[in-house]
């Protein structure tokens, strides 16, 4: 199958979706922010919405999970459910706002071997996006053909889907401004340098999909692999969404090959 070309893949991280320390809680300032910005934007441009886990699926996996693995068969269902909660929460939002938000499974999309992809089904993307739908697609708990169920982080998916898609940028909304060094946002870096910036980064809580050095890890991997550009910026700040669709420059870390 030929994919659309898109122009961004955004990933709407959990921490600016939902209150991450309150149990199942959405952010529903930011949700309003976001949906009203995508829906007062110019000319939008072609693009993919997927989500984190936040309160919600990270919140109920966290009981769950093992190295790697969820291991306990009703907490694959919880945690499956909670990110349907949250589905629904932004779904509902976006089409208050007349957002054509579609939301796909992820579940139902992606098989891993041993962690890694073994099988995509990418057509009821690129159906959606050919008829004029945006894409909404989140983290979720997903098989393992090896060995029972993984979490499936949005990071990956975005990453994946950037790919695929030959996305021009590859955007992580978070609540912070880009990879901070001393107190201060680091503008640009290059895919060499992700490592060493690693090195530096003290994680005060990773999340059990790794929190921002997982994400590092990501935008490296996408760039090796030949994706074009990817930023981390702030969400949450009303305006900075706007401004990345319409091509201006945001307050956050830009990464390139
Ligand atoms: C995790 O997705 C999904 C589940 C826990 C089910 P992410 O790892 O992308 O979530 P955030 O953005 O860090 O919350």
């Amino acid at each position: 199958m030929k994919f659309t070309k898109v122009d961004f893949v955004i990933k709407l991280g959990g921490s600016a979706i939902t209150k991450k320390d309150q149990p199942f809680t959405p952010n529903l300032e930011v949700i309003k922010t976001i949906s009203l910005e995508l829906s007062q934007i110019y000319n939008r441009p072609s693009l993919i919405l997927v989500y984190g886990g936040g309160s919600f699926g990270h919140h109920v996996a966290r009981r769950y999970i093992s190295g790697g693995l969820i291991r306990d068969i009703k907490g694959t269902a919880e945690i499956h459910s909670a990110m349907f909660s949250l589905t629904k929460i932004l779904t509902d939002h976006f089409l208050q706002q007349d957002l054509p938000v579609f939301a796909i499974n992820s579940s139902s999309s992606f098989i891993l071997k041993n962690g890694n992809l073994q099988e995509a089904f990418y057509t009821p993307l690129e159906l959606s996006l050919e008829r004029g739908l945006i894409p909404l697609i989140g983290g979720d708990v997903v098989f393992d053909s090896s060995s029972g169920i993984r979490i499936l982080s949005g990071d990956r998916i975005a990453s994946m889907l950037a790919k695929t898609f030959q996305a021009k940028v590859l955007a992580f909304g978070t609540n912070v401004d880009g990879i901070l060094l001393k107190g201060s946002t680091v503008p640009k870096i290059k895919a060499q340098e992700i490592e060493k910036i690693l090195d530096h980064i003290k994680q005060m809580q990773e999340d059990v999909t790794g929190g921002m050095s997982g994400k590092l890890r990501e935008i490296a991997r996408y760039l090796v692999e030949g994706g074009k550009s990817a930023i981390i910026f702030n969400i949450t700040r009303p305006g900075q969404l706007t401004r990345l669709l319409s091509g201006k420059e945001v307050l956050g870390t830009n990464f390139e090959s």
